[in-house]
């Protein structure tokens, strides 16, 4: 990973975080946000997509229209409709390849919370549905450090039909 080029495609995290910076509960999200998902939806479309398999096995299949690369230590995994790496390595060097066939300069990181964790390093953007709300959860995502982060976009959301709660979207780009 200390090997990726500047100029590759640059790895840009999709997470919405509570105000508590719950992201999970249960193998689950803590909420439902309709609108939200069209929004992940418009923001990962005809891109790599870089998931945990925990993350994978709550999403239940392969998502539409974009490369699911599931990383796993598990080498009898299989899904259908997914790319399996089975260390970041190689699920990056996976993402990166599809990235150029598809002509996109993004891969999206779609968590959960181990996959977070270990690309932050390594993250350009994070599109952050701040999420309105303080559920009980049992998984978080690390605090946004605003010497490293700055804030270059905004939008505030209502809770529309569909939604549990109202949310922000929030562009976060590399500072440092
Ligand atoms: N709010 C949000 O935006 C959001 C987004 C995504 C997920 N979530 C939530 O987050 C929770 C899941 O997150 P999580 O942190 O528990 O799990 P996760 O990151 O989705 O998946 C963790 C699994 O990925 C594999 N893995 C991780 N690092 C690896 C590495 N370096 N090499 C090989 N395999 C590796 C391992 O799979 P094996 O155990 O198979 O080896 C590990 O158990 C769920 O509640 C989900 O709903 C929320």
């Amino acid at each position: 990973m200390s090997n990726r080029h500047p100029s590759g495609p640059s790895l840009v995290f999709v997470v919405a975080i509570a105000e508590n910076g719950v992201i999970g509960r249960a193998g689950g999200l803590p909420w439902r946000l309709k609108s939200d998902l069209k929004y992940f939806r418009s923001v990962t479309l005809h891109k790599p997509i870089l998931m945990g398999r925990k993350t994978y096995a709550s999403i239940g299949r392969a998502l539409d229209k974009r490369t699911n690369i599931v990383v796993t230590r598990d080498r009898a995994f299989a899904a259908p409709g997914v790319l399996v790496a089975h260390d970041l390595p190689a699920a990056l060097a996976a993402a990166e390849g599809d990235a150029r066939r598809r002509g996109t300069p993004e891969i999206a990181v779609i968590g959960g919370a181990d996959l977070y964790a270990q690309l932050m390093p390594w993250a350009a953007k994070l599109l952050v549905t701040r999420v309105h709300a303080r559920p009980e959860g049992d998984t978080l995502f690390p605090r946004i450090d605003p010497a490293k982060w700055r804030e270059t976009e905004r939008r505030e959301q209502p809770a529309g039909p569909g939604d549990d709660a109202s949310y922000t979207l929030i562009t976060y780009e590399r500072a440092v």
